[in-house]
């Protein structure tokens, strides 16, 4: 049987790709494809269920397209809403690639997550040489960060549902990541960010964004710290984003769900923002089987607390992954291999979206 039988659920994506032409292809499956998206079958929970989407890949990969605009309900910026992209020169704004993934998302009725406002990688280097050489100093970059957040939330004024503002704040044992905005302007910049975004769209949820803050651990104590005091001081910060990037070689996190459950008990809304679950290559079925389970676990623990809002994937194929290219030695993250064809990942997130159902209440 070959391996695009048993994965029905891309028939989709691997149609398309066989169409366009691959060689070796006898013929296109004749039958339609019927299966239950991921986007339909999470519909009755009330979840988004969303994609990090490249830019590139949609304008020239027909059967990414395909997969992209079907299968989710959300989709994320992989790259193009960040500083780099959207104002390479000081004072120049830059929307195009932006606005045509937010233009994608209408003609699919996709809804968008905002990634991100401020965050110590993929700065313009006119911000981070200006920096570094005194030429900016503090009140001309607090002023520059209102500007940048001001202009870019406005841009897409009730276009983006949740926005992460800050990305990646913190070290693992809880403390401020050391980054030029911490040093220049000390650690008053999160408010600051978060009144800005807010004063520009308020009606967008705002999220802090960060990588092993799954379970309950330090640094994931320390957001629930930071959203406890930002909440009492009234500034406007309505969500924690927990990335979600996993790796088979070490356990699943501890108490996701009880992580979840503190920081909905503060009023606040949980959402996975970039999940893959990397390994190391080859990879074989086991491999692929603690994979599928990883992702399952994940989407139960959200599906178990009412206030997870959305479930994004950081990319759905592995051929336009960024992990090998950041993880040397390790791939195959994602839910559909190179070939659109899906994984067990796949299968067990839909089942898990069949098989599950929610109570309790939303903030
Ligand atoms: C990554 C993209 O996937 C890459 O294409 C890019 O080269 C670097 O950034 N955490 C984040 C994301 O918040 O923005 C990062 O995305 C992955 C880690």
């Amino acid at each position: 049987m070959s391996s695009r039988r048993t994965a029905p659920a891309l028939f989709a994506g691997a149609a398309t790709l066989l169409l366009l032409g691959s060689a070796s292809a006898t013929a296109a499956p004749a039958h339609a494809d019927h299966h239950a998206t991921l986007r339909a079958l999470a519909a009755p929970h009330d979840l988004k269920v969303g994609t990090a989407v490249d830019v590139s890949a949609l304008s020239d990969d027909t059967a990414y397209r395909a997969v992209a605009g079907s299968e989710f309900n959300s989709v994320t910026a992989e790259n193009v809403m960040k500083w780099e992209v959207v104002e390479p020169t000081r004072g120049t704004y830059d929307w195009s690639q932006a606005d045509e993934l937010v233009d994608f998302a209408r003609r699919h009725h996709q809804s968008v997550r905002g990634h991100t406002l401020l965050w110590h990688n993929q700065l313009p280097a006119w911000l981070t040489s200006g920096v570094a050489d005194g030429s900016i100093d503090a009140p001309e970059l607090r002023r520059i960060l209102r500007d940048h957040i001001t202009a870019e939330v406005k841009h897409f004024k009730g276009r983006i549902y949740q926005w992460d503002v800050v990305n990646e704040i913190f070290e693992e044992d809880g403390s401020y990541r050391d980054s030029l905005w911490l040093r220049t302007l000390g650690p008053s910049y999160v408010a600051d960010a978060f009144r800005w975004a807010h004063a520009a769209d308020p009606k967008a949820k705002l999220f802090l964004n960060d990588y092993n803050v799954e379970g309950i651990n330090a640094k994931s104590t320390a957001y629930y710290d930071l959203a406890k005091k930002l909440r009492a001081q009234g500034v406007p910060v309505q969500g924690l984003g927990i990335q979600g990037y996993l790796d088979i070689q070490y356990g699943f996190p501890a108490d996701v769900e009880q992580n979840l459950e503190r920081f909905a008990a503060l009023g606040m809304q949980t959402a996975f923002t970039e999940v893959d679950v990397r390994m190391n290559l080859p990879a074989g079925d086991t491999e692929r089987a603690r994979q599928a389970d990883d992702y399952r676990r994940l989407l139960d623990a959200c599906l178990a607390v009412r206030s997870c809002t959305s479930f994004t994937v950081w990319g759905f194929t592995d051929k336009y992954s960024w992990v090998p290219g950041t993880f040397p030695g390790q791939g195959a993250a994602n839910i559909l291999d190179e070939n659109f064809v899906a994984k067990p990942a796949y299968t067990a997130l839909a089942d898990e979206l069949k098989t599950t159902r929610r109570t309790g209440h939303r903030p």
